[in-house]
């Protein structure tokens, strides 16, 4: 167990005591009750205890609605503990059932896009033109020497070309790596470099809230220093002027050029356990993991959550408010609602421009039914107090859900109350990176409890243990971990094998990536937060070590920690402990300069909040500083066992 786990399992009783039941019309209507009826069953609890013992049974129901090329032979072995593998030898192809199988049906003339620009100007694509112009780009891909197994790189804004460039790729087997258009050029770099991509496709800008991003350009500076990189493509979204780089770049519109749109790239026929996806997470050391997502199970995990958690039907408008650049965006912008034939949006702004009651203006404007978004989405919004949604007509929704970080009782009722009417079910939705699909989460039959994600996913079982592994029973604190791989898990973190079996043996024999937890009485599952180095900052994944190597690379910086501190807003917010090297003074100029550093090396949302100069920091006799010490005296808590600390 590794020793800079900050968690000291106490007993923490935080219940919230009202629960919020659904109504028998809900309860008659969801997805979830009519696979449940097929097995025989009307209550959860039971149907849960059915699924733990008969998990192949349900995967298997799930992955027999999506099309396979070939059926698989065996739905899940371990291959070499904890390596495992799901629908072995099943053919498969993930964009096939995202388009390919609506074609000539009813459903290609349905919306899949509606996409909603910072200033106001909207685009619509239908599955049908969707399909065309995934085709187009996949050919236009092709035509550049793209071939299956190619590493492609995304950085680009919310716009329509970014789905379109994430689905190109995965039609051709080559894997994306998306990065986030809020990542400066040397988090593009990092990223690009370790997953050798071959191209990049970006586009010149975009605004946000009405400020100019020149992305361009910051991929530019990225590009400096990427020896793999053969060609980028430009999508043209500002239609600005911007440095073209004579035989690597090409607009978007050249390289398409002389592909019509009725050119049709078959899909590529690949193995389920082919590589879908690379997206980078932050993790306990310097370096972002390449977490490692498979076509197969992981288009079965999408599909299956997005039916019963968000409980799509055919005339849902769905709107998962993430961007393409996280895994939310990848699992429940792009797969899962296209899998389910869902009709989504994409907003390219922020909630509050030009006013703060953008969003609410976007529902009424698209009658949208779900809205998926995060905690700190809605504190920010409630600052702004009720005037703003009771403005607008929100009577289309009828379904809520959250993301990404514990939901303070406070905010899930005044989402429930402002937004939901009193009337709405709200899906606090448990899940990571590394897990691809949600897993500790209500479905709408559930009772809810605000702040509690309720109860795990069908077969997922999660449990509340110590660091050992004994269950540790109800209402006591422990990490979080769950038994037994499910199909949307990581299958590896790329070119480190090894830094994937730490999720299996930090606790011995069961998956844990970071959390700590505690159950109820009545099973349900309350999140405390990270218990290693993972900062989440409005939702963001960030890692200590990410912004202390920013800082390290300043001339004036001799050695820094970083800790996450509670946010009232942000849920946790960014402090610095900065030494500095023989020669510099501490001054207000400084601190703004390293504050600039962060905002340049690693992007906006990781500036720390808080920048502290100090003489010394507290380290272990082999020199590594101890950020449990320093963020326990920082939030005055009890600073645990110190038996390791030099000074
Ligand atoms: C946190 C985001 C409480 C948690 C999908 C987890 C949550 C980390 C919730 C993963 C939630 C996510 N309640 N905490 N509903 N959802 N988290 O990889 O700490 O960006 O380990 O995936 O977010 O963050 P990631």
């Amino acid at each position: 167990m590794s020793s800079n786990l900050k968690f000291d399992a106490t007993d923490r009783v935080m219940h919230e005591e009202r629960v919020f039941s659904p109504s028998q019309d809900i309860i008659d209507n969801a997805n979830i009750t009519a696979y449940m009826k097929t097995k025989g069953f009307s209550d959860y609890s039971e149907f849960y205890k059915w699924s733990l013992a008969n998990r192949e049974e349900f995967w298997s129901d799930l992955a027999s609605e999506l099309h396979w090329f070939q059926p698989w032979k065996t739905v899940f072995e371990w291959t070499e503990k904890p390596f495992f593998k799901w629908f072995s030898e099943g053919k498969f192809n993930i964009v096939y059932n995202c388009l390919d199988r609506y074609i000539g049906t009813p459903i290609e003339e349905k919306v899949a896009y509606h996409w909603e620009g910072d200033d106001g100007s909207t685009r619509t694509l239908t599955y049908k033109e969707l399909y065309q112009r995934v085709n187009q780009l996949s050919a236009a891909l092709q035509k550049l020497g793209v071939q299956k197994g190619d590493r492609i790189s995304i950085y680009m804004p919310a716009i329509l070309e970014q789905i379109i460039a994430v689905l190109a790729c995965a039609r051709l087997g080559a894997p994306h790596s998306v990065v986030f258009g809020g990542f400066a050029s040397s988090a593009l770099r990092e990223r690009i470099v370790d997953c050798e991509a071959k191209v990049l496709i970006t586009a010149d800008g975009n605004h946000r809230g009405g400020k100019l991003v020149e992305l361009k350009k910051l991929a530019d500076e990225a590009l400096l220093d990427t020896p793999t990189i053969e060609k980028v493509i430009v999508a043209k979204h500002l239609g600005t002027e911007v440095n073209m780089q004579e035989g690597r770049d090409i607009y978007w519109e050249d390289a398409c050029e002389g592909i019509g749109l009725d050119t049709v790239v078959p899909c590529e026929e690949l193995d389920a356990e082919d590589m879908l996806y690379i997206l980078y997470t932050s993790g306990s050391t310097g370096k972002p993991k390449g977490v490692v997502h498979i076509q197969g199970g992981y288009a079965v995990g999408t599909y299956a959550t997005t039916k019963f958690v968000f409980d799509i039907k055919p005339d849902d408008v769905f709107w998962c408010t993430a961007d393409v650049g996280w895994v939310t965006g990848h699992s429940y912008v792009i797969y899962g609602p296209l899998m389910n034939a869902a009709t989504s949006i994409v907003f390219e702004g922020i909630p509050t421009y030009p006013a703060p009651d953008r969003w609410w203006q976007i529902i009424e404007k698209y009658k949208i039914t779900i809205l998926y978004t995060a905690p700190t989405a809605i504190r920010g919004l409630m600052r702004h107090g009720t005037d703003w949604p009771a403005k607008h007509d929100l009577s289309s929704l009828r379904l809520l859900g959250s993301v990404g970080e514990p939901i303070n009782p406070e905010a899930w009722i005044w989402y429930h109350e402002q937004i939901g009417k009193n009337a709405l079910p709200i899906m606090d939705t448990w899940w990571q990176t590394e897990t691809g699909a949600q897993m500790i989460t209500p479905t709408p039959i559930l009772p809810l409890k605000p702040g509690s994600a309720t109860r795990p996913f069908p077969t997922i079982e999660a449990d509340i243990v110590d660091k050992d592994g004994n269950s540790v029973g109800h209402d006591k604190g422990g990490f979080l971990i769950v038994r037994y791989p499910w199909p949307s898990l990581m299958r590896t973190i790329y070119k480190d094998p090894a830094r994937y079996e730490t999720y299996w043996n930090t606790i011995e024999d069961v998956y844990f990536a970071g959390d700590a937890a505690l159950k109820d009485d009545d099973g349900y599952f309350w999140i405390q937060g990270r218990v290693d180095d993972v900062i989440k900052v409005s939702g963001h994944r960030l890692g200590s070590m990410e912004i202390e190597s920013s800082l390290v690379s300043h001339p004036a910086v001799a050695e820094v920690a970083a800790i996450g501190k509670p946010d009232e807003l942000k849920g946790e917010h960014v402090k610095v402990f900065v030494i500095l090297k023989n020669g510099f003074e501490a001054s207000d100029a400084l601190l703004h300069e390293l504050k600039l550093h962060v905002r340049t090396n690693v992007g906006p949302v990781a500036v720390p909040d808080e920048l502290e100069f100090v003489a010394s920091l507290p380290k272990t006799r082999s020199g590594k500083i101890m950020r449990r010490v320093i963020r326990a005296k920082e939030l005055g808590e009890p600073v645990g066992d110190l038996s390791t600390l030099d000074s």
